[in-house]
């Protein structure tokens, strides 16, 4: 890869701060990590609202979202992962610098996939795992995926063929077998409140 030749434009005369002003908010990326079925996606439509009905300007970024557009040339082996958790960061990077609250949800199956995202957002990340065990998962079985990659009509299926390693040290953990959907929302919501309020 290279950027040779690229010289990236500066705007010295509106900033970040003067966007979070301008939406009275301070902005964050809120990246949701968990198996696919865990519930990232229902969590992150009900904090998105959440936040809404409370004055904030937010933005949703979700894998099959983006894997249905920007990402649509991505499978799942591990290179396309880190290629569309790469694109995702750096989408989110964008939105983070226009003052918005960046409201993530993708698999982000390894640690050394998390790294590219900690690597683009710095300070700006704070990491949700949404904890809902391997067999809870294939329990739900929502979209029939599980069933599938069982039956080997899905390769590189995340829990099955393709790894997931538990996050060790998450901003914010839900546990959706013991919470209700109610409490995880408010749980995350709480917990960012701080990191949002301008003031
Ligand atoms: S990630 O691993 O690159 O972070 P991402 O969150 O974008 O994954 O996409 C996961 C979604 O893609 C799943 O919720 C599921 O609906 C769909 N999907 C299709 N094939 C696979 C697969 N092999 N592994 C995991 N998810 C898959």
């Amino acid at each position: 890869m290279s950027s040779k030749n690229i010289y990236p434009i500066l705007n010295e005369t509106l900033s970040k701060e003067d966007k979070e002003l301008q939406l009275n908010q301070k902005a964050l990326v809120i990246w949701m990590i968990g198996l696919s079925g865990s519930g990232k996606s229902t969590l992150a439509k009900g904090l998105e609202k959440k936040l809404y009905q409370n004055g904030f300007f937010t933005q949703l970024l979700d894998g099959d979202n983006l894997r249905s557009g920007l990402n649509s040339n991505l499978e799942f082996s591990k290179d396309d992962r880190k290629e569309n958790i790469r694109r995702a960061a750096e989408v989110a990077n964008i939105f983070y610098n226009s003052g918005i609250i960046t409201i993530c949800s993708f698999i982000t199956p390894t640690e050394e996939i998390k790294k590219i995202v900690k690597q683009i957002l710095g300070n700006a990340y704070i990491e949700v795992y949404v904890n809902t065990s391997l067999d809870e998962c294939k329990k739900r079985d929502v979209k029939g995926l599980y069933k599938k990659a069982e039956d080997g009509l899905i390769n590189d299926f995340t829990g099955v063929s393709s790894p997931f390693e538990v996050p060790q040290n998450p901003d914010i953990e839900v546990n959706t077998e013991s919470m209700s959907i109610e409490e995880s929302i408010d749980k995350i919501y709480n917990t960012i409140l701080p990191d949002i309020k301008n003031q």
